[in-house]
């Protein structure tokens, strides 16, 4: 049979395990870039020095804003500084980060906190602004973080994808199973009817024998 030779299914089934990891994990494999491109705060909370503004998600370094020391400022950038990219995202998994200015005496004052997910950036400009009243208003620039599996306005739709692909593999791997099984019944099923017939013959042949000997017994054989 040829769906029993080694070479062959072992390829398929090495195909088919590569194909449902990446269909399940490919948000494993994908992370994008953000960077700072506009700043401005509202306030500063040290009185006397110039304010350390600096950015940081939790686990990670943090980034300190050298410029950014005035109030009422539109700070701009390119992207390109020495202290970008400002972190990456996933494309599930949002971050917690936060604007914050360091205070030599209490503990560091917070600007904003909030939870950085790739799916706040809005294809096409692949742009995200920070709002915070009295605060800060901050904008980000992510173009990668649009295109990544689970962006924004296409978040339903390729759950959707997700779950018809899921349930794709269910039904390839019952029908494959299936197969499996009921080719290894028919073949059952075969050899047992082989057996059987051969088991027939042999008791056929044995009662021949038999009646020979019974025949042979009674001295019928020289009568008929
Ligand atoms: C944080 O900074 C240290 C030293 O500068 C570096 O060794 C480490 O890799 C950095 N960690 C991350 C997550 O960037
Ligand atoms: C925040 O900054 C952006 C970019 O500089 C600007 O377009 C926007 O109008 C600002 N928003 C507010 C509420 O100041």
């Amino acid at each position: 049979m040829s769906i029993c030779h080694p070479l062959n299914s072992r390829t398929f089934f090495r195909f088919l395990a590569w194909w449902i990891f990446f269909s399940c994990f490919p948000g494993l494999i994908s992370s994008a870039v953000v960077t700072l491109r506009s700043i401005e705060i509202f306030q500063k909370h040290e009185l006397i020095v110039n304010p350390t503004v600096y950015f940081v998600c939790k686990g990670e370094n943090r980034t300190v804003l050298p410029d950014v020391t005035k109030t009422g400022v539109v700070y701009d950038f390119k992207g390109e500084e020495s202290w970008q990219p400002l972190t990456q995202l996933e494309s599930k998994k949002c971050k917690r980060c936060g604007f914050y200015e360091k205070d030599t005496i209490k503990a560091d004052d917070i600007f904003a906190e909030w939870e950085f997910c790739s799916s706040d950036f809005k294809a096409p400009s692949g742009k995200y602004t920070l709002f915070k009243e009295k605060e800060l208003n901050v904008t980000f620039h992510c173009p990668e973080c649009t295109s990544l599996p689970a962006a924004s306005n296409t978040a339903t739709e390729k759950h959707d994808d997700d779950n018809r692909l899921h349930v794709a593999i269910v039904i390839l791997i019952s029908v494959a199973i299936s197969t499996v099984t009921i080719i290894a019944l028919v073949a059952a099923y075969k050899y047992w009817q082989k057996k059987k017939r051969q088991q027939e013959q042999a008791r056929f042949l044995k009662l021949f024998e038999d009646g020979d000997d019974i025949e042979d017994e009674l001295g019928l054989g020289t009568v008929i």
